[in-house]
């Protein structure tokens, strides 16, 4: 400091009486008044993007592709002007913001608002509160969220550091998927016909397919992280892909995972991460003390339970070290190129063991509020079935019926209308009904022999939960059309994953398992394929908030609910008035 805090002249009892004021004042300042309210432009618009040799037109944010990276504080209020210059409508959702009383700007299209239709626009107002790491927002309607995604970066408070070695520099990996056709198309057929979509032709990291592809060139369509040797890198990994859970190593590199769904995690290092789509994963790279004279590989390709086909490609990047100084003709091409080795395609039992290494940090200064009582448990059923065909003719599901998929044997459906608007303004009855069933209707052997009737029921049916409710919430596979692993996403809420199992889960047996010292804490949890999860939340968030699997097709085939939690009596408590520019369906 260059400058004498008081005039030499003063007295030391005067010096200490300033303090003392300074210091009432300074603790009469709100928390927020040292948080920041950032403003962002968003505009929907198309943009002509070359992959795999093939350009087409796609639906971006600003033209760019992936998204633009937004970066906030925590305690940071948010900004974000969404303008719609598409023919699509439009809806954008933070994945893994809170939104506390906020539940307006959440943005699944027909949950939370109305879609932003063409020549519109719309405001999304929200605050950071309690979350710091690695988020990331996406389009939240049909399958846009294919191309308009992008990271979403929560840094500390300011002068808060890490608890852990403070990084050199940070560095975002978005995971996606690419369709050389219009996945806007592929999801329509889907639809129609009754079978499974066409799949991917290759996934991305930052939206680059690498050299592993046909027709990618190993220049412009590479990821490439350059490192300097001995440093720490936070590498922000997020998994935006739309229908594949990712395996993701790095050749003769170990990673220290630290974070989960900006969720400080106990650290532990692994080799190689798996990563749902809708999960996000903080870990530091320790580069090699001395330029390693070769390249490596950073691949990801994915883990697959299901029946179904998928893209079974890989998508790599190379991390690159820069060269010494004295070697500056030192030619990269030259180098030798590593491979990192990735588990089997349906290894679940990596799977198991990963998730089973995540745990909450649960210190003093980042506790896990682990809900120790239940007010409330709910059993619900995760899985595939089918519909009868509706275009009257032979539908290209299983047996010529239509694919399916459901919460306690109900597909849902998604109104016209917002669900969050019909409940404020008292217009629920033509749009929902608030008896979602707690257990399944009809108990079977749910991972064994599947029943002969695969027809699922359809419906807009919400769980009502009074405010503060404590929430125990198992969701059991099915093994209907085939046990697949599910990853199921909360908005609105973190929740802790308190226990996992292979098989049915024993109501009597299983609980005595539970830890609720330390799980891990995060929005999005894997369904183990054939097994079960189960998880606990606080409900003090007043709103609709939407519960799904976040494979894309899934979702679209109605694995997907809704949870309406309803205000609390302080002012805190309840949900904001919705804001005037909110969209009209
Ligand atoms: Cu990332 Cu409802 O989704
Ligand atoms: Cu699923």
């Amino acid at each position: 400091m260059g400058f004498l805090p008081f005039p030499p002249s003063t007295t030391p009892a005067f010096q200490r009486l300033c303090l003392f004021v300074l210091f009432i004042t300074l603790s009469f300042i709100p928390e927020h008044a040292f948080a920041a309210t950032r403003h962002y432009k968003f505009h929907i618009k198309l943009q002509n993007v070359t992959r795999l040799c093939h350009t087409k037109s796609i639906v971006t944010v600003n033209g760019q592709f992936p998204g633009p990276r937004i970066v906030g504080r925590e305690g940071d209020q948010l900004l974000i002007k969404v303008v719609n210059h598409v023919q699509n409508n439009i809806s954008i959702h933070w994945h893994g913001i809170r939104q506390l009383q906020t539940g307006w700007a959440d943005g699944p299209a027909y949950v939370t608002q109305c879609p932003i239709q063409t020549g519109q626009s719309y405001v999304y107002n929200f605050t950071i509160i309690g979350q710091r790491g690695t988020l990331f927002w996406h389009a939240h309607i049909s399958w846009l969220r294919s191309t308009v995604y992008g990271p979403l970066v929560i840094l500390p408070k300011l002068g808060v550091p890490y608890p852990f070695t403070k990084p050199y520099k940070e560095v975002p990996i978005i995971f996606g998927e690419w369709w050389n056709a219009d996945p806007e198309a592929v999801i329509a057929q889907a639809m129609h016909t009754g079978g499974g979509p066409n799949v991917s032709d290759a996934y991305t990291m930052n939206g680059l397919p690498g050299p592993l592809y046909n027709c990618s060139a190993k220049g412009i369509d590479t990821l490439k992280v350059k490192v300097k040797p001995g440093k720490t890198y936070l590498l922000r990994l997020i998994n935006a892909a739309l229908n594949d859970e990712l395996f993701f190593s790095i050749a003769n590199h170990t990673l220290q995972v630290v974070e989960a769904d900006a969720i400080y995690v106990k650290p532990f290092e692994t080799e190689t991460l798996l990563m749902a789509p809708g999960q996000t994963t903080n870990v530091l790279l320790k580069t090699k003390p001395h330029f390693p004279n070769a390249t490596f590989f950073m691949t990801a390709r994915p883990y697959v339970t299901g029946l179904g086909t998928f893209d079974n490609s890989t998508v790599a990047g190379i991390l690159e070290y820069e060269p010494p100084s004295h070697s500056t003709s030192l030619s990269i091409k030259k180098l030798q190129l590593f491979k990192p080795l990735l588990p089997a395609l349906n290894d679940t039992s990596f799977a198991t063991k990963f998730t089973n290494k995540l745990r909450s940090l649960a210190n003093a200064q980042f506790p896990a509020n682990v809900p120790q009582k239940v007010d409330k448990r709910f059993f619900f059923t995760v899985g595939l079935g089918t519909n009868p065909c509706q275009n009257n003719q032979t539908c290209q599901g299983p047996n010529g019926t239509m694919f399916a998929a459901s919460v306690n044997n109900i597909s849902f459906a998604l109104p016209n209308t917002a669900l969050l608007q019909a409940h404020y303004f008292g217009q629920s009855n033509e749009v929902y009904a608030p008896d979602f069933p707690s257990n399944p209707i009809f108990p079977f052997n749910y991972t064994g022999t599947p029943p002969n009737n695969t027809m699922v029921g359809n419906g807009t049916k919400l769980v009502v939960l009074p405010f503060n409710t404590s929430v125990e919430l198992v969701m059991q596979d099915t093994s209907i059309l085939g046990a697949e692993s599910h990853p199921l996403h909360l908005h609105g809420f973190n929740f802790f994953v308190v226990g996992q199992g292979f098989g049915n889960f024993d109501p009597n047996k299983d609980p005595a398992n539970f830890n609720l010292v330390d799980p891990i804490e995060r929005n999005t949890v894997g369904v183990p394929s054939g097994g079960w999860v189960a998880i606990r939340f606080l409900a003090d968030n007043p709103g609709v908030w939407f519960m799904h699997c976040h494979l894309e097709i899934h979702t679209s085939w109605g694995l997907k609910m809704g949870w309406l939690v309803l205000d609390g009596k302080l002012p805190n408590q309840k949900l904001l008035p919705p804001p005037a520019d909110l969209p009209k369906c």
